[in-house]
C-alpha cells in the first residue's frame, strides 16, 4: 500500500516512489496540508507547523479564544469558506438559505486500491503492473451537511498523484457551487518559488515564461470555453535555483478542456496557495439534496530533478496512462499528407487521387482530406453541421474514393468540425435553437461560424449518429477532430435562467460524451486532435486523441519554439508537426528534422514537388520509421532553448536502455569567422561507447566524452542546416 494512516498521530502519507506527501487530521478536525516533496519515511511531520498570534487572522469560534490558531496561517488540504481564512480559496458555496459559508471538517477516511474515476470526466487509469492507490478523505460542513471528498490516486511507481473533488449536497436545500477547484496545494514557505507556464497565441501556442512569485494573486486562465491557445492548463511551480537538471520542481496539469483558472498567492507570511480547477467566471453550478458534482482531475508530480526531470515523469505518464489505444504503442503511426495547405477548399475526388499518387513517391502512406468534403463547402460561409459528402466535389463517392486510395496502398483520413455549425447548413434551418445564442441577442460569429449547444443531450446524440454515420460508410483509417473558434453566448434552450451558469461546464461534459461514442467506439481509427492548431491541447483531450495538432504554423523555425515550449509538459509522440512550403528558405531536410520532433506528416501539394524533392522527402520518410521507437518512446531531452540567443537549437531522444539516441541540431543563426561549437548530450550511460553517425561521418567516443565534452557541430554549412547524429552504443 503507497497509502498509510497512523491512527495516534493522524497522519496519512502517501509515498510514490521517490515522493512522499503527508497530511493530517489537526486541531478542530481541519485537515492540515504538511509535505510534499522528496521521500521521508512516516514520521509525524506536524511539528513543522508553528503557531502565532497573527494581527487580523481570525479564529474559529470553537478555538475558544486560542489567538494563534487561524486558518489564514494554517496550510491546509482544503480550503473554508469565511471562516477566517482571507486566501484565494478553492471552494464559494451559495448555500439553501442564502449564505456564503463552508466550513468543513474531517469526517471520515478511507482507502483502496485501484485509481478513482469521475463522473463524466475523463482521467488516468492503472495498468496492469502500476501500483495504484486511492485515498478518499470526507470533509463536511456540520451546519449544512455540505460534504466534500478529497481524492487522491497514488500511481507510485510513476511519481504522480491524480486528485480530484467531489462535492456531495447531504442537506435539504439545492445550493449553488460558484466556485469548485479540483486541488488545494499549500507550501507553508514558497518564497522561493518561480512559476513556469505556457502562454502562447494563435500559431505560436506553448511559448514557456518563468516568472518569481510576487506577493499578489498569478492568473493563469482561459475563458474561451476552451483550453486554448493562450494559455495551457499546466503549471509548474520551481526553487529559483531549479534548471533543465537539477532541482525542486512541482507539477500541475488539469485534465479539462474547457475554461479552466489557476490561482497562485504568494501571501504576506510567504505561504504560497495554488488552486486549479474550473473557471469560475460565469459559473454556477446547483447541486441538489442527494446530488454530486465531481471537479476535474489534476495530475500533480514532484521531483528534484529539475525541468527534464519533471517533463520525463509526465512524457512517460501520457505514454502509458491516458490512452488505450493500440495507436499509442502497439500500432506504428503512418505517415500522412494532409490536403489543407496543398488546396484549402479546392478539391475533387481527382485531385485527391493525383494528391495521394504523388505522395506515394515521398514514402507518404496515408491522405487525409480536410475540411470541404461535405454539405454546401466551398469557403468557410457554410455547410458546417451537413456531415454527408459532397458529391459535386467527390463525385465518385466516398467509399469508392477510399477504395482507390486504398488500391494505391494507401490509408484514408478525414476531417470533421463536429461542434460547429453554418448559419447557411440544412442543420441550422432546421434546428436553429440548437445553437448558442442568448435570448434576444445575437451569437457571436467567428470564422463565420456558430457553436452548436452540445450540453444538449438531443445535439450529442445527433453528432455521435452523424459523425458514425460517415465512418462506418467506408474504410476510413484516421480522424482530424477540428474545432475552428472560441465558445460564447453561453446560453442553452434546454435549461431554466437559473442555471444558465452550467452551460459552459455543461458542453464540456456534453463533448466528452459525443467523444466517447465516436472516437471510443472505433478502437481500429486512429484519431488526432485540433483546434485551429493547438487551441485545445490538453491531457484530458489526449485521454482520446492519440496526437493534437500542435499548430496552424508550419514555419520551422516557428516550430522550433513550439516543440520545445510543449515538450515541457508533453511528449514528442503527441505533438503533430507536418513538412510544409512555408519558409522556402528552410532547406526541406531541415524542416522535416524539425517535424519529427513531432508526429512527422507532410501539409503540401505533393503533384507539384520537383523529382529531386520527392527523392529527399522519401529520405527523410524513411528516417522517420528508422527512429520512431527513439522519437516516440525515448527520454527526451532539451539541449538549448530557442528562447535564449543561441546559435544551434538542439534535442535528444535516448533509448530506455541507452543503447541509442537521436541528437538533432539545427543552425539557426550562422555567425561569420565565429567560434567551434558544441552541443553537450545528455542521458546517456558514461562508460558506454558509441557510435556517432551524422550520415557521412562516423566517430567512436563514450557517453562521458559526448555529455562533457561534446560533439562539435560544423560551421561552415548552409544557413539552416539540420544535423541529425545517431548514436548507437558499440560496447
Ligand atoms: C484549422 C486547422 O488547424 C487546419 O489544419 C485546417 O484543418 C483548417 N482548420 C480547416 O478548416
Amino acid at each position: 500500500m503507497s497509502i498509510l494512516y497512523n491512527e495516534s498521530k493522524k497522519t496519512i502519507t502517501l509515498h510514490t516512489a521517490k515522493t512522499t506527501y503527508q497530511l493530517k487530521i489537526g486541531n478542530l478536525n481541519y485537515v492540515n496540508h504538511l509535505y510534499y516533496g522528496a521521500t521521508i519515511h512516516d514520521e509525524d511531520l506536524s511539528y513543522l507547523i508553528r503557531r502565532y498570534d497573527r494581527g487580523f487572522s481570525g479564529n474559529p469560534y470553537d478555538s475558544l479564544k486560542e489567538r494563534t490558531f487561524s486558518l489564514d496561517a494554517q496550510p491546509q488540504e482544503f480550503t473554508t469558506q469565511q471562516q477566517g481564512d482571507f486566501r484565494i480559496n478553492s471552494i464559494e458555496v451559495q448555500n439553501a438559505d442564502g449564505s456564503f459559508s463552508f466550513d468543513g471538517r474531517y469526517v471520515s477516511h478511507k482507502i483502496y486500491s485501484g485509481a478513482f474515476t469521475l463522473n463524466g470526466l475523463p482521467t488516468a487509469f492503472a495498468n496492469e503492473k502500476d501500483t495504484v492507490d486511492t485515498l478518499e478523505v470526507v470533509l463536511e460542513d456540520a451546519v449544512t451537511k455540505v460534504q466534500v471528498t478529497l481524492l487522491y490516486s497514488v500511481f507510485e511507481e510513476a511519481d504522480i498523484i491524480m486528485r480530484a473533488v467531489r462535492v456531495r449536497n447531504g442537506g435539504e436545500g439545492t445550493i449553488a457551487l460558484k466556485r469548485i477547484m479540483s486541488l488545494n496545494m499549500d507550501y507553508m514557505n514558497g518564497g522561493n518559488l518561480d512559476m513556469l507556464s505556457l502562454p502562447g497565441r494563435y500559431g505560436q501556442e506553448r511559448q514557456v515564461e518563468r516568472q518569481p512569485l510576487t506577493h499578489h494573486v498569478h492568473k493563469i486562465r482561459s475563458g474561451r470555453g476552451i483550453s486554448s491557445h493562450q494559455q495551457n492548463p499546466f503549471v509548474a511551480l520551481v526553487d529559483k535555483k531549479a534548471n533543465e537538471d537539477y532541482g525542486a520542481c512541482y507539477g500541475f496539469a488539469l485534465m479539462y478542456s474547457g475554461s479552466f483558472l489557476t490561482e497562485v498567492e504568494l501571501d504576506q507570511y510567504d505561504q504560497v496557495r495554488l488552486v486549479m480547477g474550473i473557471n469560475d467566471r460565469l459559473f454556477s453550478f446547483h447541486v441538489a439534496p442527494g446530488e454530486e458534482f465531481d471537479t476535474p482531475a489534476v495530475l500533480m508530480t514532484y521531483t528534484h530533478k529539475g525541468l527534464t526531470g519533471m517533463s520525463h515523469i509526465y512524457h512517460d505518464f501520457f505514454r502509458n496512462n491516458l490512452n488505450r489505444s493500440k495507436f499509442v504503442r502497439e500500432v506504428q503511426r503512418p505517415i500522412l499528407i494532409n490536403t489543407w495547405e496543398a488546396a484549402f477548399f479546392n478539391f475533387d475526388d481527382v485531385k485527391l487521387v493525383e494528391i495521394a499518387k504523388a505522395a506515394k513517391g515521398m514514402g507518404v502512406e496515408m491522405i487525409v482530406m480536410d475540411d470541404g468534403w461535405f454539405g454546401k463547402r466551398d469557403d468557410d460561409n457554410s455547410g458546417l453541421g451537413d456531415w454527408f459528402v459532397n458529391e459535386k466535389k467527390i463525385k465518385c463517392g466516398l467509399t469508392e474514393l477510399v477504395r482507390q486510395i486504398n488500391d494505391l496502398g494507401m490509408k484514408f483520413g478525414i476531417w470533421f468540425e463536429p461542434e460547429m455549425v453554418s448559419e447557411d447548413s440544412d442543420l441550422f434551418r432546421t434546428h436553429p435553437d440548437w445553437v448558442m445564442e442568448i435570448p434576444g441577442r445575437h451569437a457571436v460569429r467567428s470564422r463565420n461560424q456558430l457553436v452548436l449547444d452540445v450540453s444538449r443531450k438531443e445535439v450529442q446524440d445527433h453528432l455521435i449518429a452523424s459523425v458514425n454515420r460517415i465512418l462506418d460508410s467506408a474504410n476510413i483509417y484516421y480522424v482530424k477532430w477540428d474545432l475552428n473558434r472560441a465558445i460564447t453566448d453561453l446560453w442553452s434552450n434546454s435549461l431554466p435562467a437559473e442555471c444558465q451558469g452550467e452551460v459552459s461546464h455543461r458542453y464540456v461534459l456534453g463533448l466528452y460524451r459525443v467523444m466517447e461514442g465516436i472516437i471510443k467506439a472505433h478502437p481500429d481509427i486512429m484519431f488526432e486532435g485540433c483546434a485551429g492548431g493547438g487551441g485545445r491541447f490538453d491531457p484530458a483531450m489526449l485521454t482520446f486523441f492519440v496526437q493534437y495538432w500542435s499548430s496552424d504554423n508550419t514555419k520551422p523555425l516557428d516550430n522550433l519554439k513550439l516543440h520545445y515550449g510543449s515538450s515541457f509538459l508533453y511528449p514528442v509522440c503527441t505533438m503533430g508537426a507536418h513538412v510544409s512550403e512555408a519558409s522556402p528558405m528552410v532547406p526541406l531536410e531541415t524542416k522535416a528534422a524539425i517535424a519529427m520532433c513531432g508526429t512527422f506528416g507532410y501539409e503540401l501539394d505533393a503533384t507539384k514537388l520537383k523529382k529531386k524533392e520527392v527523392k529527399a522527402c522519401s529520405k527523410m520518410s524513411s528516417l522517420y520509421h528508422k527512429f520512431y521507437d527513439l522519437n516516440f518512446f525515448g527520454d527526451y531531452y532539451r539541449l538549448t532553448s530557442p528562447f535564449e540567443p543561441v546559435n544551434l537549437v538542439a534535442w535528444e531522444s535516448v533509448s530506455k536502455d541507452k543503447s541509442e539516441a537521436l541528437v538533432t541540431v539545427v543552425t539557426v543563426n550562422l555567425t561569420m569567422n565565429g567560434p567551434q561549437e558544441y552541443i553537450y548530450c545528455k542521458g546517456l550511460a558514461p562508460d558506454k561507447l558509441y557510435k556517432v553517425d551524422d550520415g557521412s561521418n562516423k566517430v567512436i567516443a563514450s557517453g562521458m566524452a559526448l555529455m562533457h565534452a561534446g560533439i562539435p557541430i560544423p560551421r561552415e554549412v548552409p544557413e539552416f542546416t539540420a544535423f541529425l547524429y545517431h548514436l548507437k552504443a558499440v560496447k
